[in-house]
C-alpha cells in the first residue's frame, strides 16, 4: 500500500508513514470505510518497529482522518477534500462507471439504444422498430375517453389505485381475455406498465441465478435481457413450421427441469411464426409432466390478416400452469404503457408486491380512460382497421422485396404479427449488411439479437406496420442497394489479384 520509507532523510518514519497514508485518503484512493492495515503488519512490511506505525495512526486520528474501533481495526472516516484546501484538491467527477454503475456484461445491452439513435437520424427509414402506424392512431376518440373519465371522475381517478390495477380496469380485461378464449376473474389479473414489465417482475420473482429457462430459437430480444439481468442460464429450443419443438424441449426437460418456459406461440417476434394447436397441448402436457410453468407472451394474437390463429395456450391451461401476458402497444399504442397479465393469485400477489417497490401501480388516468374506450366498442373497431391495413403493408413490403432484392435473400410470408424474418444467403452477416443500410438510410433489427444461443448472424427482422405503402417501398428499395453493395464489396475481396506480367527468362 505504501512506497519504502527514507530512512536517510530528515523527516521522522512516522510522519512519512503519516503523509503517504493521509494522501492515499485526500486522493481517494483509500476510500470512506476502507480498513487500515493492523499496525503489527504494517510495520513488519515496512521495516520499523510497531510503535512508529502506532505514532502515525494516532496523529492521523488526531487530525480526523480515521478512526480505530476497538477490536475491529483502523478505518478511513473522512471523505477525500473535506481537511485540506479546495485548491490542492479541486473537485473533480464522480467516477460512475469505476464504482457504480459497473454492470455485468450480461446487463449491457447497448442494442436497443443504438438501433434508437439510428433510427432517429434524419432521413432514415426505420423498418426496425416494432411500433404501429402512429398515423392510425385513434387519437379522437382515446381524447373523448380521457376528457369524460377526468369529467365525471376527476378527483377519484387522480388519486392511487391498487397496484394490482383499478378495479373496473381489471373486469375490463376479463372480458377482454374471454374474447381471447380465457376464462379469469379480476383477481387473477395484474396490470403492468407495459408488459416488458411483466417480463422483468417474472423474472425477479421466478427465477434465481443460474435457473435454467426454456426459450425459443429466435425469441423476442427484452424477454432475453430481462432474463439474462436476473442472472437466468438461457436454454434455447430450436422452432419448426409448427412452432417450439416440443421433441427436444423434452430431452432438455429430462435433463436440466427448467425453471420456466417462455413461448411466443401466435405471430411470434421476430419469426411470425404460429404454434400448431397440437404442438399447443404438446406444450402443455411436458410442462404439466415436468411441472414446469409456461410464460406465453401474446401482443400480436389480434392482429391476423386471413383464418384467426388458434386459441391461447392459456385457454387450454385447465392447471395453473400459464402465465399470460399481453399489452396494448400493438393493437393501441406503445405510449399508453399498459400491458397485463393473467396468472394465479399466488403469483398475481408475488408480482404486485415487486411491482410496488417499482412503481406503486400503474398510470391511473391511462387505466380509467382505456376502460372507457375499451367499454365503447372503440378497442374492437380499431383492431379492425389494423387488420385491414397491415396486410396491404406486409404486401407492399413483399412485392418490393420481390421487386428490389432478386438475390441474396429469402424471407417467410406471415399470416399475422408485425414482422418478416429474413435469412441472407451465402454466409452473408446481416451485421455487414446494417453497415451498407446505414449508409442508404434504411434500418432493421440484426438476427443476433434475438438469438439466446449466439447464432443468427445471417438472419434480419423487418417491420412492415410502422411505414407507410411508400416509405416501405423506398426502405426496400435503399436495402436492395445496400444488398448489391455488400455483394459487390465481397466480390472485389475475393476476386483474385492480378499478377503483374513477369519476363519469362
Ligand atoms: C413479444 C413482446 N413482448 C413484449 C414486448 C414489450 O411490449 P410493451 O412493454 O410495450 O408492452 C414486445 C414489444 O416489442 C414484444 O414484441
Amino acid at each position: 500500500m505504501l512506497k519504502s520509507l527514507n530512512k536517510e532523510s530528515d523527516e521522522p518514519l512516522y510522519l512519512q508513514i503519516r503523509n503517504q497514508i493521509r494522501d492515499l485518503i485526500l486522493s481517494g484512493d483509500l476510500p470512506l470505510g476502507a480498513r487500515l492495515p493492523p499496525e503489527r503488519k504494517l510495520a513488519a512490511s515496512l521495516g520499523v518497529n510497531r510503535t512508529t506505525v502506532s505514532n502515525a495512526y494516532h496523529e492521523l486520528t488526531a487530525e480526523g482522518l480515521v478512526e480505530s474501533q476497538v477490536g475491529r481495526g483502523t478505518f478511513v472516516c473522512a471523505l477525500p477534500g473535506t481537511t485540506r484546501d479546495q485548491e490542492d484538491f479541486p473537485p473533480r467527477p464522480l467516477p460512475w462507471n469505476e464504482h457504480f454503475v459497473a454492470l455485468s456484461e450480461q446487463v449491457r445491452d447497448p442494442l436497443i439504444r443504438e438501433l434508437v439513435a439510428l433510427c432517429s437520424q434524419e432521413d432514415m427509414i426505420s423498418l426496425a422498430a416494432g411500433v404501429p402506424a402512429p398515423e392510425l392512431y385513434p387519437i379522437e376518440r382515446f381524447a373523448q375517453s380521457t376528457d369524460r373519465v377526468l369529467r365525471q371522475h376527476g378527483h377519484a381517478l387522480l388519486q392511487h389505485c391498487p397496484t394490482e390495477g383499478h378495479p373496473a380496469f381489471r373486469e375490463t380485461l376479463t372480458e377482454l381475455a374471454a374474447g381471447r378464449g380465457i376464462t379469469t376473474s379480476p383477481d387473477n389479473i395484474l396490470v403492468l406498465a407495459g408488459s416488458q414489465q411483466g417480463l422483468d417482475l417474472i423474472a425477479r420473482s421466478l427465477i434465481e441465478p443460474g435457473d435454467p429457462v426454456v426459450v425459443e430459437v429466435p425469441s423476442y430480444l427484452g424477454a432475453l435481457s430481462a432474463f439474462r439481468a436476473a442472472g437466468a442460464r438461457l436454454l434455447g429450443v430450436p422452432m419448426d413450421e409448427e412452432g417450439l419443438r416440443t421433441d427436444v424441449l423434452e430431452r432438455m426437460m429430462a435433463r436440466y427441469r427448467p425453471q420456466l418456459i417462455y413461448t411466443l406461440p401466435t405471430f411470434q417476434n421476430p419469426s411470425g411464426g404460429v404454434m400448431s394447436r397440437e404442438r399447443r397441448q404438446a406444450l402443455l402436457y411436458l410442462a404439466q409432466r415436468y411441472q414446469v410453468p409456461i410464460l406465453e407472451d401474446d401482443p400480436y394474437g389480434e392482429l391476423y390478416y386471413g383464418a384467426p390463429p388458434p386459441p391461447p395456450l392459456k385457454s387450454l391451461d385447465r392447471q395453473g400452469y400459464v402465465l399470460y401476458l399481453s399489452t396494448f402497444s400493438k393493437i393501441l399504442f406503445p405510449g399508453i404503457r399498459l400491458g397485463w397479465l393473467v396468472a394465479p393469485r399466488p403469483v398475481v400477489d408475488r408480482l404486485a408486491s415487486v411491482k410496488q417497490y417499482a412503481d406503486l401501480h400503474s398510470n391511473t388516468l391511462a387505466q380509467w380512460a382505456l376502460t372507457d374506450f375499451i367499454q365503447q366498442g372503440w378497442l374492437g373497431e380499431h383492431i379492425a382497421v389494423l387488420r385491414q391495413e397491415y396486410p396491404r403493408r406486409r404486401q407492399a413490403m413483399l412485392d418490393a422485396l420481390h421487386c428490389h432484392i432478386p438475390q441474396g435473400l429469402r424471407w417467410n410470408e406471415p399470416t399475422g404479427g408485425f414482422y418478416l424474418w429474413c435469412h441472407l444467403k451465402n454466409g452473408l452477416q446481416s451485421k455487414d449488411l446494417l453497415a451498407e443500410a446505414a449508409l442508404q438510410r434504411v434500418a432493421f433489427v440484426v438476427g443476433e439479437a434475438f438469438h439466446a444461443d449466439g447464432g443468427g448472424q445471417n438472419a434480419l427482422r423487418l417491420n412492415f406496420t410502422y411505414q407507410n405503402e411508400q416509405g416501405i417501398k423506398e426502405g426496400i428499395r435503399r436495402l436492395g442497394e445496400a444488398l448489391t453493395a455488400l455483394l459487390k464489396r465481397r466480390r472485389e475481396r475475393r476476386a483474385p489479384r492480378r499478377e503483374a506480367a513477369r519476363p519469362i527468362v
